[in-house]
């Protein structure tokens, strides 16, 4: 008997502990030990019934993810749970912290559930480009409905127990916190009333509308674009509805197979990890202490400061915030409000929450409100004289131990800390637009950054709900660095013969939520322009000056959704991209002016002068060390740039999916047709291609 699941009796109830730390995944020894220990209770004279239960912090969260594509070993899930569900005596599963995807589908396979109130129970397995495989379609359906589980199924979501009570899936929720001892008297009360075992299988589906499928299918099509999952869990759940139970779960089978074998869940499952091991330090350990955060202190209640101090609110830390006139702070103020009323409007908090959070932030106009925050993050205007200014006074006033944070987008996080007497205490925390909403934050280590401020940061950032990847001081950081790639190449483009809209088509349907220009239009036009402004005439012509499209554009005043014509036009309010036959005369008008004989441009060769690049460039990014893994790079793009996560990510895309000897080779080709040093490979992609090797393996 191994250690995986433990077994006791209290009296006559026979319990099976799961012993699998951290989450109590399902690895092979915890379905071996279930399973045994099912049969062990079953055919034991002194027991009538089991309680099936996890230790430590929450029962079974799920399949163990890193068994999945490796060689089947230990009893099918299936069968575990079949034995349960068959098992003489009554099994109880008890039920606390995440029962998630094949933890559900175990205790689905329970006679009778019990949970603690705050237990999270789902089928999350869409989210790893998966179906729940061992029943979780054909059993869910038959304790709510159809309708209610195809929802829970394609959200993936974590549904609270009493939510899940009134839908059936937990039988009793047990009060206090001693969940054995409620199990074990609820198991007792069962067998005292001489309760049936009731098998969720012989359970018969209620179908609400005979269109559910194709409404739901209708209704998925814009976000399930580009996933396999989500329709096939639709047929799995029709199959629940249509079938008898065992020809259902041989249908889930087979569309469970097709996603375990499918590119795109390979992708998911290898995000779902990459994310959490951006979280980690190379050379910071977990056990690094970290300073306290308690109070934290924003300057500049604008767009960005706003929404980077509704963090900190939603997460329950008070937070000042300072700007130098009232009447910009009383707006700001009166954003953040609008936002959480919003929110509040839409359902998605609570009205009396609104007060709750604005009552966590305190308006101040004198850097003395910010001398006891514990970190304070500046958000003020771009410019390093304006940054300067901040960071000499905030080294005055910040209390001893105070971390102090730039929410630079690109200046030099190093010259920053410069400003002060304590550059071990400062760190660039560039967090992404809407602050509130985007989950990205590439939190920037300068020379001098101390790793205890770096531990702090990065915990934090995960406290106010963020994706922190942590990066180094170079221009444009990881995403923006990587982008300025794609955006060079998408305006050559124009200029050769493509139009906006063929560009952003192919990167549409790649899978981004819009193309470059469109994206453009939607951050603004200008912003880049006046940047362009500011270079000098020498600067612009040390290599081929990509801004001769957009530069005409800005100086018509078309900067973007804000102005109702960009790159697009808008019937504004709608943001529908239209496309413009004014800009297409700009273009060919550059072209012509330029000499540049306009050519069909194809969409493989768009694909490939647009994300090629960025990879080239991600490659530079990881030998600079300014990325700690490929995998951090990944998580940037996906979180920060929209890069569909079914494609992992730009550098496990092309590891895995395009191959680097092929980048490395049209890189090649580009730079040779062209002989613009742009296309040069970087050092590290050649050794790689010379060694067979992929970033995944440095
Ligand atoms: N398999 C393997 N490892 C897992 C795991 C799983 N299902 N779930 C979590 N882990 C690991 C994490 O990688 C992490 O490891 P490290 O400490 O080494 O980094 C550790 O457990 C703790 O995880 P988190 O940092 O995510 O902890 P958390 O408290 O923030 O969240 C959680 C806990 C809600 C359970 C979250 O980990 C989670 O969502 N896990 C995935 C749940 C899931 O998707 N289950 C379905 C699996 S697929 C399935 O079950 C298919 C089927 O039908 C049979």
């Amino acid at each position: 008997m191994s250690d995986a699941v433990l077994r006791s009796t209290q009296g006559r109830i026979g319990i099976l502990t799961i012993n699998n730390p951290p989450v109590n995944a399902l690895a092979a020894a915890v379905r071996d030990g279930i399973k045994a220990g099912i049969e062990a209770f079953g055919g034991d004279a002194n027991i009538d019934a089991i309680v099936l239960i996890g230790g430590g912090r929450t029962f079974i969260a799920g399949a163990d993810i890193r068994e999945f594509g490796k060689p089947p070993q230990g009893a099918n899930l299936n069968d575990v749970i079949a034995a349960m569900e068959n098992c003489p005596k009554i099994v109880v599963a008890a039920l606390h912290g995440t029962p998630l995807g094949g933890g559900l589908e175990t205790a689905l396979g329970a006679h009778y559930r019990v949970a603690l109130p705050s237990t999270r129970v789902g089928l999350p397995e869409v989210h790893l480009g998966l179906l729940p495989g061992a029943g979780g379609t054909q059993r869910l359906p038959r304790l709510t409905g159809a309708k209610y589980a195809l929802d829970a199924i394609l959200s993936g979501r974590h549904i609270p127990a009493p939510e899940a009570k009134n839908k059936g899936i937990i039988d009793a929720l047990v009060e206090g916190d001693d969940l054995l001892a409620g199990a074990v008297a609820h198991a007792q009360m069962l067998v005292a009333q001489n309760a049936p075992r009731r098998r969720v299988r012989d359970l018969t589906v209620t179908l609400e509308s005979p269109d559910l499928f194709a409404e739901t299918e209708k209704a998925i099509a814009r976000r399930a674009r580009g996933f396999k999952a989500p329709w096939n869990i639709i047929k799995c759940v029709q199959a629940a509805c249509e079938l008898p139970f065992d020809e259902g779960m041989k249908r889930e089978r087979e569309l469970f197979v097709e996603l375990l074998t499918s590119q795109e869940s390979a992708a998911q499952r290898y995000y779902f990890f990459a994310e959490r091991e951006a979280a980690k330090v190379l050379d910071v350990p977990a056990d690094t202490p970290q300073r306290p955060i308690k109070t934290a202190g924003i300057i500049g209640a604008g767009t960005m400061g706003g929404g980077i101090a509704m963090n900190f609110a939603n997460a329950g830390i008070p937070v000042t915030i300072l700007e130098a006139q009232q009447e910009a702070l009383d707006r700001g103020l009166k954003t953040i409000r609008t936002n959480y009323e919003n929110t509040a409007k839409r359902g998605g908090m609570k009205a009396e929450d609104v007060e709750k959070r604005m009552a966590l932030i305190t308006p101040t106009l004198s850097y003395d409100g910010l001398k006891d925050c514990d970190v304070i993050i500046e958000a003020v205007f771009e410019t390093m004289e304006v940054k300067e200014g901040v960071f000499k006074k905030l080294d005055a006033v910040a209390k001893p131990g105070a971390i102090l944070a730039t929410n630079t987008s690109g200046l030099d996080v190093n010259q920053i800390a410069s400003y002060t007497n304590r550059p071990g205490d400062v760190i660039g925390m560039h967090f992404f637009s809407p602050a509130n909403v985007m989950k990205l934050l590439e939190n920037v280590r300068g020379k001098a950054t101390e790793k205890d401020v770096i531990a702090t940061v990065m915990s934090l950032s995960k406290k106010i709900g963020k994706i922190p990847v942590l990066v180094g001081v170079c221009e444009g950081f990881v995403g923006n660095r990587m982008l300025r790639m794609r955006g060079i190449q998408s305006a050559y483009m124009l200029e050769e013969g493509a139009l906006p809209q063929q560009v952003d088509k192919v990167l549409y349907d790649f899978g981004f939520p819009m193309g470059p220009f469109a994206m453009s239009d939607l951050a603004g036009n200008d912003v880049g322009w006046r940047i362009r402004q500011g270079k000098n005439e020498k600067e612009k012509r040390n290599v081929r000056y990509s801004g001769y499209v957009a530069d005409a554009i800005c100086e018509l005043g078309r900067f973007g959704q804000k102005t109702g014509s960009g790159y697009f036009k808008y019937n504004l309010p709608d943001r529908t991209p239209i496309p413009d036959p004014e800009v297409e005369a700009i273009i060919e008008e550059t072209s012509k002016k330029l000499g540049i004989t306009r050519r069909a441009i194809s969409d493989q060769e768009i694909l490939e002068r647009t994300l090629y690049p960025m990879v080239n460039e991600g490659a530079k990014i990881l030998a600079e060390g300014m990325a700690q893994r490929s995998l951090d790079i990944d998580v940037v793009w996906v979180n920060g740039y929209g890069w569909p996560v079914y494609r992992g990510g730009p550098m496990w895309w092309a590891d895995n999916v395009v191959g680097l000897k092929t980048i490395h080779d049209a890189l090649m080709k580009y730079r040779d047709a062209s002989g613009d040093p742009f296309w040069e490979p970087a050092p590290l992609l050649k050794k790689l291609v010379q060694e067979g090797k992929k970033f995944s393996q440095l």
